[in-house]
Formats: structure tokens, sequence, C-alpha cells
């Protein structure tokens, strides 16, 4: 059994309802205290959070699917050495429709499911591939610089590009 720090303990019995940021370096156990967490949440049977209502966001993929993996297993885990509870089968059970994703999967079920709550978004929209947003980018570019050449004066043009010359200088030289 290994010795958890006293961080660790800490950021797993975190139950306060203020938002907590763990950060730590890499490998260092961030996943495992997350697991451990989530998996106390979903434990408790005096007060437990139902495994279905999770949402749990990774920037990757691959996070998401460790995070997944590593949660059921310690689910298992919990109910092999309690196997006479239909709590812990049925929260492992509502564990498989949790939302463990990515921030952009997230995002999109979120839209996808408040679709009618959101007059202005096509019913056919689609998450934008990289080529696709630099293409569109590209154009809300142009309009911008039609806008500003159709509705500004030389003189507030002028103004605007000097402005917009320094801004762009500073970012360079701060890189
Ligand atoms: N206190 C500890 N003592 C020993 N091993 C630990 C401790 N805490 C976590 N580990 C183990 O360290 C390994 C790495 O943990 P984990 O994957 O959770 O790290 P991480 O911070 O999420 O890594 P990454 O930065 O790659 O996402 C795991 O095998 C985990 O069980
Ligand atoms: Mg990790």
């Amino acid at each position: 059994m290994m010795k958890l720090t006293q961080q660790q303990v800490n950021a797993i019995n975190y139950a306060e309802q203020a938002p907590a940021c763990v950060t730590a370096s890499a490998g260092s156990g961030k996943t495992f205290v997350l697991v451990e967490h989530i998996a106390k949440l979903i434990s408790d049977v005096k007060n437990p959070v139902p495994a279905d209502r999770l949402a749990a966001v990774t920037f990757t993929e691959k996070a998401a699917a460790e995070l997944k993996q590593r949660l059921s297993q310690k689910v298992e885990e919990l109910l092999k050495n309690n196997p006479d509870s239909d709590f812990l089968r049925e929260q492992l059970v509502r564990l498989s429709s949790a939302r463990i994703s990515t921030i952009s999967s997230f995002c999109l079920s979120l839209v996808r499911d408040n679709i009618r709550l959101l007059p202005d978004v096509d019913e056919g929209f689609e998450i934008c591939d990289s080529t696709k947003a630099d293409i569109l980018s590209e154009k809300a570019e142009e309009k911008v610089f039609e806008h500003i050449c159709a509705d500004y004066s030389e003189e507030k043009r002028k103004t605007l590009f000097k402005k917009l010359g320094k801004k762009v200088s500073i970012m360079f030289s701060v890189k």
C-alpha cells in the first residue's frame, strides 16, 4: 500500500462547496488523487453523488480515456471488497454514462442537449476543424478590414493602424 502525502489526503477528502485547484508536477499523482476523490464522492452511501451526474473534463482524448478507465477500475475494486453492495453495483453501471470527456466534447453535448434554447444555432452544426477555422478567421479578418475601410475616415484609419502597429511591435518584443 503506497504512502499518500498529506496534500494528497487533503485533496482526496476535500469537501468544501468552493472550487479547488490542485496542481502538481508530471507523474506525481494528479489523476490518482482525482480518481480517489471521485470514488469517495460516488461511494459515500449516506450522501452519494449519482455517478451518471458526474462531469469531469480533460484537455485530451487520451486523458479522458485514462480517467474513465482508472475510475471504473477503482469502483470495480470497491465492489470486489464489498460484493453484496447493490448500491456500488448501480453506481458502476451509472458510471458508464458519466460525462468524462474532453472539454470540446462536453461543450458539444451541452449545446446539442440544449439546442432548442439556442435559436441562433443551426441544428446541423458541427465542430470546426483547424483548417476550416483558419479559413473562417481569414474571412472574418477580411470583413473587419472591409468594414473599417468603408466606414472609417482616412484619419481614423491611420490612427487605428498606428495603434495596431504599436500593439504588434510590443507583442513581438515581449516574445
Ligand atoms: N503518494 C504516492 N506514492 C507512491 N506512488 C504514488 C503516489 N501517488 C501516486 N502514485 C503513483 O504514481 C503513478 C503516477 O500517478 P498519476 O498517473 O496519477 O500521475 P499524474 O500526475 O496524473 O501524471 P501525469 O502528469 O502524467 O498526468 C501512479 O502509478 C500512481 O499510483
Ligand atoms: Mg494524469
